[in-house]
């Protein structure tokens, strides 16, 4: 199904989020079979999107997320594209993931890391270390300025955006940035013996 048919079932913000995952999926070149970890599942376009370039994707939310951007019906749009039994979900907040260190090829934060609490970023993002791979990538997507004009029309109380290295805590990380056509992407890899 190409973008387009898929932003008819996701709605417009689908080829935002797409346009920006596929620079960051060119960069990364993950195996074929890679799995995924999207923490922040919201609308499911990161999910749905990484579901349809056929990685396996695991994501979730934590379940006490009352904001407008939790607990959509993603799991209706997924199965319209046809890619509902590539994605599991599970409710979890980032600074406690339940999942055993180096589960996943990388990890995904596509518009999240702004609306986690910031006492929690830094366990946030040592999670996601943790749970990625060896060598494995660690990526956020944080919005510029024009981005968040257009967010701030329908939520004028949104966040600004989060600089992650911030709330990196270890000096054996690499950092890369990229400009993607709306968000700030930033990819952090672990060491390749870590
Ligand atoms: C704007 S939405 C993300 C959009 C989504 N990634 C997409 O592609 O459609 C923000 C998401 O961050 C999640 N979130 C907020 N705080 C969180 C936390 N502490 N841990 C995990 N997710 C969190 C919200 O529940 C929501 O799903």
């Amino acid at each position: 199904m190409s973008r387009v048919a898929i932003s008819s079932i996701l709605g417009p913000r689908f080829q935002i989020v797409s346009e920006d995952v596929a620079k960051a999926l060119q960069r990364l070149s993950l195996p074929a079979n890679a799995t995924i970890l999207d923490v922040g599942t919201g609308s499911g376009n990161c999910a749905v999107y990484l579901a349809t370039q056929g990685y396996r994707v695991v994501t979730g939310e934590p379940a006490t997320d009352r904001s407008i951007y939790a607990r959509r019906d993603w799991a209706s749009a997924a199965m319209e594209v046809g890619v509902l039994d590539r994605i599991d979900f599970q409710a979890f907040a980032a600074s406690k993931l339940p999942f055993a260190p180096g589960e996943f090829d990388a990890v995904f934060f596509f518009g999240v890391l702004h609306h986690i609490d910031e006492v929690d970023r830094r366990e946030a993002f040592r999670e996601a270390l943790r749970v990625a791979k060896p060598g494995g990538a660690v990526v956020f997507f944080e919005p510029r300025q024009e981005m968040l004009e257009k967010v701030r029309v329908d939520d004028p109380a949104h966040p600004p955006a989060a600089n992650p290295s911030e709330y990196l805590t270890s000096e054996a990380v690499s950092e890369q940035r990229m400009a993607g056509s709306w968000m700030d992407i930033f990819i952090y890899r672990q060491p390749a013996s870590a």
